[in-house]
């Protein structure tokens, strides 16, 4: 059993279970992590229905599941509040924890829940998703969405535990572990070697779901990403590579009001973008190869408005800096770079995107 141990310069400390059935030995681990007290056992109401079976003998331990029905668009604040009242209500006390189940709409919310209920209790994250399981599960990133924008509010609040379940996945939809799978060639781009071999190898196994082409696949994602945060705790340096391929994902994203695309399919297709930046990349083309193989259910089909508006999202993104977009590219496979990019590539890059 794959145990990832990260330690964040704050003193906190994670540890990341990965493991096809480790669901079951939840209240184990929870246990030999030292939580005590009452703890709250916050579900999203689709994994609860999906995963009855599985989550209700949890009750035993950790109390009934508190199914919550959460989406994007109610990713907000009075969300926050109605989970805390529930876990007042369920007793959880100052010495009590949460433990979330969920993709990663429930696991942002339930981890500000658990950073501001009694001035913060520590918190476990079970991410049911792919893409949760690779990108929010780990990293003590919580929060919840404003009408002028996704995660505007939040804190950083590490979780003591991330436990992936590999077989949680079973249930997804296929457009979502694709849409997970696009983190993971992400990560993989990022890291070369063993990752991307596999991803190489076994992509399509991974999208059917079977557990055991996709339990390596998160432990790679979940090895790098623990590397990343452990050396930059705050987002002031490494983690921003993280968004490779995510400045032109999240213009695709901005530019069609988030409905269009999967996030995954948004990473996908940037990464395409990114790579027609790399000039001189060797092994461009094998990393587009990979690229290419992931499976966008949307059409990548967009108007001249929606092009201009994805065009101005770039030079609105969070790097802007002196009028600049700064641009993760990759050097080689394995190195990436942070480079300033002028208008012209942005252009050049969305066009790459949507060929
Ligand atoms: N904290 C971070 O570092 C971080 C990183 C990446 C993304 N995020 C956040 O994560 C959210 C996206 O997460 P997501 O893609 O998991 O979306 P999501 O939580 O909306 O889940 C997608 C859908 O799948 C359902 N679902 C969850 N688990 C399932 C399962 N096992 N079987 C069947 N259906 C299941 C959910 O109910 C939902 O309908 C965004 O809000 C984003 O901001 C956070
Ligand atoms: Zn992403």
């Amino acid at each position: 059993m794959p145990t990832i141990e990260v330690r964040f310069a704050s003193g906190a400390r994670t540890d990341c279970v990965i493991e096809p059935g480790a669901l079951q030995r939840l209240p184990a681990l929870c246990a030999g992590a030292g939580l005590g007290g009452t703890p709250g056992l916050l579900c999203d109401a689709r994994v609860l229905s999906l995963h009855r079976d599985a989550l209700l003998p949890l009750g035993e331990h950790l109390g009934d599941p508190i199914g919550r029905a959460v989406s994007e668009a109610r990713k907000t604040l009075p969300e926050v509040e109605a989970m805390c009242e529930a876990l007042t209500a369920r007793g959880v006390g100052r010495d009590g924890y949460v433990v979330a189940i969920g993709g990663g709409v429930l696991t942002d919310l339930a981890g500000l829940a658990a950073a501001l209920y009694m001035r913060g209790v520590p918190w476990v994250s079970v991410p049911s998703t792919l893409l949760a399981q690779v990108d929010a599960g780990l990293g003590g990133k919580t929060g919840a969405n404003l009408s002028a924008g996704k995660n505007l509010i939040g804190a950083f609040h590490q979780p003591r535990l991330v436990i992936c379940d590999p077989l949680l996945l079973a249930t997804l939809p296929s457009r979502e572990r694709w849409s997970g799978l696009a983190e993971v060639v992400k990560c993989a781009l990022l890291e070369g070697g063993d990752l991307l071999q596999r991803c190489e190898r076994d992509l399509e196994r991974a999208a059917a779901g079977e557990a055991e082409a996709l339990a390596p696949l998160v432990e790679g994602a979940v090895r790098l990403k623990a590397r990343i945060v452990a050396a930059d705790e705050r987002e002031g340096g490494q983690r921003a590579f993280l968004n490779l391929g995510h400045t032109v994902g999240h213009a695709l994203e901005a530019a069609t009001g988030y409905t269009h695309f999967s996030h995954g399919e948004a990473v996908a297709l940037g990464l395409r973008g990114m790579l027609a930046l790399c000039d001189g990349m060797p092994e461009r083309d094998r990393a587009l190869r990979l690229v290419e193989r992931i499976r966008i259910a949307a059409g990548s089909g967009l108007d001249s408005g929606q092009r201009e508006a994805a065009l101005q999202a770039m030079r609105r993104d969070k790097k802007v800096r002196r009028g600049g977009v700064r641009f993760v590219l990759l050097e080689r496979i394995g190195t990436p770079v942070l480079r300033e990019a002028s208008a012209e590539d942005c252009a050049r890059a969305l066009a790459a995107a949507l060929a």
